[in-house]
């Protein structure tokens, strides 16, 4: 049979991921499908149902649903557990649904294929929502030995530091007088998800040249915060990454091979130009 797999959320429309994994299929010669599908809050449950009924062998979890659809799963990996949610479910051999959260790892395989393994450096995180928090988790286990997280409200870096065991939590003006002694800095707020207009309350006067920042929103693909560093001799990394990697380790999870990140990134680069 088809296998064929989607990505649930509200809103759905402005997916790329149908884009990317059809484009996947096709390029791998695998008979598959994969489409959006809206799924609005109150219908989380009996969406989920359905895609077992109608045989799924998979589905991508996108907002609002990423920790409410915990409790209708049978089995959670680790790092999902920790991170409290989950972006990527698996209809395993046996019929039961697996979810996982590609997000964080996705970030680091972004990282590191764009600008190599830079493990030793020490990292500012700024933000401390639940892409943030993927991010932290990721970070400590490839093995990033430093990492300190900014906030607007520090009580909320303060708390993921503590379940990370080390580290230190700031307020943004504290990271911003602190800047030059970072290697890596991450933008991992909301700011700019909506409408890339808004530009985060940080100055990055601090800033060292060669310093590599990375930014987890990729439409914009050049968001304020980028461009400024980029003005700044910073090493940028776009958001887009993130995107194409988080997918194609959720492809590695239902169909135990790795997709073509390098040519998917051109490919959605052009669409967001
Ligand atoms: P996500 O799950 O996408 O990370 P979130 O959980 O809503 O989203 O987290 C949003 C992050 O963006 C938080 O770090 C938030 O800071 P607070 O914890 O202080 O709320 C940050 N953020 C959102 N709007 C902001 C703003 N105007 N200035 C600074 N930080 C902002």
């Amino acid at each position: 049979m088809k296998k064929w797999f989607a990505v649930i959320g509200d809103p759905i429309a402005h997916s790329k991921s149908p884009f990317m994994h059809n484009a996947w299929f096709q390029e791998m010669g695998i008979d598959a499908a994969y489409i959006p599908i809206h799924v609005k809050s109150e219908h989380l449950k009996e969406a989920v149902s359905a895609l077992k009924l109608l045989g799924a062998s998979g589905w991508n979890v996108t907002v609002p649903h990423k920790e409410a659809i915990i409790p209708f799963l049978d089995e959670i990996d680790p790092m999902a557990v920790k991170m409290g949610a989950v972006n990527t479910v698996v209809r395993t051999k046996d019929g039961k649904l697996k979810g996982y959260n590609t997000d964080g790892a996705g970030f680091v395989h972004s990282l590191e294929e764009a600008v190599g393994k830079n493990r030793e450096k020490k990292v500012l995180l700024i933000g401390a929502g639940g892409a943030s928090r993927g991010i932290a988790f990721a970070l400590k286990e490839y093995g990033y030995q430093q990492v300190d997280i900014a906030n607007r409200t520090v009580s909320k870096a303060q708390a993921i530091i503590e379940e990370l065991g080390e580290g230190t939590s700031l307020s943004l003006d504290e990271a911003e007088k602190r800047l030059d002694q970072y290697g890596i800095v991450i933008q991992a707020t909301s700011l700019g998800l909506s409408t890339g207009e808004k530009k985060l309350p940080f100055s990055l006067d601090r800033l060292q040249k060669e310093t590599i920042v990375a930014d987890i929103v990729y439409n914009p693909l050049m968001t304020p915060f980028l461009t400024e560093a980029e003005k700044r001799g910073a090493i940028i990394v776009t958001g887009l990454g993130m995107f194409v990697h988080q997918g194609a380790i959720a492809f590695h999870h239902w169909l135990g091979q790795y997709p073509d990140t390098e040519n998917m990134m051109q490919k959605l680069m052009e669409q967001l130009k």
